[in-house]
């Protein structure tokens, strides 16, 4: 664990020149007035490697990309830094794994001349110069910074994509799905008692929108053969066949929190009745390669996961060390509250794997544990029943008087764990739905300031769903960060206002009004619960209409004085998160000194028409430099 503590790379505020892990000099946010100056030092190093190295070899039938190089827009400046000293530009300079440049295609040609004639100079040598290599991004795309989900769930989403199980229309359409992995499936094949596990069905789409039996999985002869558990889109509820029934047989009068449905389904806290070995790391890898696949194809670079697990921490320390880390990833280590504290024990993880792998926050759930707004109603087994963790809410819901859902952890102990967390340094990042969660968590945030500096601590509220308007005002005193899910908005709004009533429901999804509080925000996914797709959140935040633009309000919008601006929700996407992660002096914007993770988007979301947003393809996404999906 402390070879992989690498020093932090986000330590130092200050605009100096420093070292950074992989040997390059980098300057972190220069000031203006010294911003050429340390250009030119840059030149001056970038130059010397430039000479000493041999030509960096790339891909093959193309001509390599070259260690330094520079791309730009033929005409106009279609880059989006996001840094408000320079927020469009037509060309930005590579240099290895950084940027060390951005402005007018002559004036960073023109330096980098310049940077070299420098060096000759001091050398007094004369070399032949090294030319600065220009690619050009196709007329129309756009450049903007790597792109990072603050809230998904990586290897959940991985195992989601095994079986397309969301694709299907029907209970009978999803069994056939599940034979044709069994049948395709190496591990099973070796192994026909593991289990097969899948995710994302989800009945409301079904014609029927019933909850599915074990009678249909048993209908199919090589189905019923292995142990088949499938979790709901939602997380609430896994479908399960006689195979596994027979296992946890005789089955238990009542869970507390949960509903069995003797048919095959079990919800809530009847799922753990199923004991599913742990996976193996063969099984983990192929989920991670499955997330991986997706994130970057969409632009991602960076993904905050939002609960890493013992194994799951492991699996990710253990890629770490083997440098096998495609993107950066910032884990949140899940804390159950029915274990021992380990904070005090726990070195965090920073910067890990030349900055790929970061675990230096904790996840603590307050409420419900779902992220969209469960309806709390009977406890029955048919679609639209019970879903028993709920969020926390102040008044009792508006469809069921008789709750107001539940906390999911006992108050004095969730006080206790946040001030302890904090005291030992860590970001504590607390699952918030309802708005009696958030003020709970943020009542624990404000009590533990004698003798803490929580805003240096950056904590989080993941999802600040439900949020009252003195608690915004509170938010943004404390400098907590409010992690919020767009796309949930978009799926809740045709029954948010039955669970909340008609002026509640004007404190979900806020965010508009969290930000005219001066509280900070940072945009997430929470997939596989909703896409990884970040443009998806894009669309959803910008217009709050569904993908194909309506809403309960109509085509304006659901709400929509709380739709953010073009250039709120990309930062929100950029260098919100690199904040909410302790990165934005590396990471979250086109900044000379910043590392080069970049993404080329086929059209200018920044301007065209928001129904043209979600055909806009990925060109390339590249991390330090070099591009892990697409081409430059
Ligand atoms: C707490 O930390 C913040 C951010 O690092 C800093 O701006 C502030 O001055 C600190 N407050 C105190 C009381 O030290
Ligand atoms: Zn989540």
């Amino acid at each position: 664990m402390t070879d992989l503590r690498l020093r932090s790379l986000s330590s130092s505020p200050k605009p100096v020149m420093k070292k950074a892990v992989d040997g390059y000099s980098v300057a972190t946010i220069p000031a203006p007035q010294t911003h050429h100056l340390l250009i030119r030092l840059l030149y001056v190093t970038s130059a010397i490697l430039s000479i000493s190295c041999l030509a960096y070899v790339g891909g093959r039938g193309r001509a390599p990309l070259p260690d330094a190089y520079a791309l730009c827009s033929r005409s106009g400046a279609h880059i989006y830094t996001v840094d408000p000293a320079y927020p469009r530009a037509q060309c930005m300079v590579v240099q290895g794994s950084h940027i060390v440049d951005v402005g007018v295609i002559d004036e960073v040609h023109r330096r980098w001349e310049s940077s070299v004639l420098a060096i000759e100079a001091a050398i007094k040598r004369s070399h032949p110069k090294p030319r600065l290599v220009t690619k050009f991004i196709e007329s129309g795309s756009i450049i903007v910074p790597g792109i990072s989900d603050s809230h998904a769930h990586m290897l959940e989403y991985g195992a989601s994509r095994l079986i397309p199980l969301e694709s299907a229309r029907s209970a009978k359409a999803a069994t056939a799905l599940v034979r044709q992995f069994i049948l395709s499936d190496e591990d099973i094949k070796q192994d026909p008692l593991k289990f097969v596990e899948g995710w994302g069905w989800d009945h409301t789409k079904w014609a029927d929108k019933a909850f599915p039996t074990a009678a249909i999985l048993d209908s199919d002869p090589i189905v019923r053969q292995h142990r088949v558990i499938l979790e709901a889109k939602d997380g609430h509820a896994i479908w399960v066949n006689s195979k596994v029934l027979e296992d946890i047989s005789p089955l238990p009068e009542n869970v507390e929190g949960g509903v069995i449905c003797i048919s095959g389904v079990l919800l809530d806290n009847a799922q753990f009745l199923v004991r599913v070995p742990p996976p193996t790391y063969r099984d983990l890898e192929k989920r991670f390669q499955l997330v991986v696949d997706d994130a970057i194809s969409y632009g991602l670079t960076s993904i905050h996961d939002a609960g890493f697990d013992p194994r799951s921490l492991e699996f990710f320390k253990l890629l770490a060390e083997k440098e096998k880390l495609p993107i950066r990833i910032y884990g949140m280590t899940h804390f159950d509250e029915n274990t021992e504290y380990w904070g005090d024990k726990i070195k965090p993880i920073i910067g890990a794997a030349n900055g790929r792998f970061t675990a230096r926050s904790v996840k603590i759930f307050a409420d419900g544990k779902s992220s969209s707004l469960p309806k709390l109603t009977s406890l029955r087994c048919h679609p639209g029943a019970l879903r028993s963790g709920g969020a926390a809410l102040h008044e009792p819901y508006a469809d069921n008087p008789s709750t107001r859902g539940f906390m999911r952890i006992d108050q004095e102990v969730l006080t206790t764990t946040i001030h302890r967390f904090l005291r030992d340094g860590w970001q504590t990042n607390v699952h918030a739905v309802g708005d009696r969660a958030n003020t709970l968590v943020i009542d624990a945030f404000e009590s533990a300031l004698e003798g803490i500096n929580v805003t240096a601590l950056r904590p989080r509220l993941e999802h600040a769903q439900i949020v009252t308007h003195p608690d915004m005002a509170r938010i943004a005193k404390l400098g907590v960060i409010a992690s919020v899910q767009p796309t949930h908005a978009i799926s809740d709004m045709y029954f948010a206002e039955d669970r909340l009533g008609p002026e509640r429901v004007k404190s979900l999804y806020a965010f508009r009004d969290i930000i005219d509080y001066g509280a900070r925000f940072t945009l997430g996914s929470d997939a596989p619960v909703e896409t990884v797709n970040p443009l998806s959140g894009f669309f959803a935040a910008i217009t709050r209409l569904a993908p194909d633009g309506t809403s309960p309000h109509g085509p304006g919008g659901w709400f929509p004085e709380q739709r953010l601006t073009r250039e709120e929700a990309l930062k929100g996407m950029t260098l919100d998160p690199a904040w909410a992660s302790f990165t934005e002096n590396i990471l979250g914007s086109i900044t000379p000194g910043k590392r080069a993770d970049f993404v080329v988007l086929s059209k200018d979301i920044m301007t065209i028409p928001e129904n043209e947003i979600l055909h806009t393809k990925v060109l390339a996404t590249a991390i330090d430099g070099r591009p892990v999906y697409g081409r430059i």
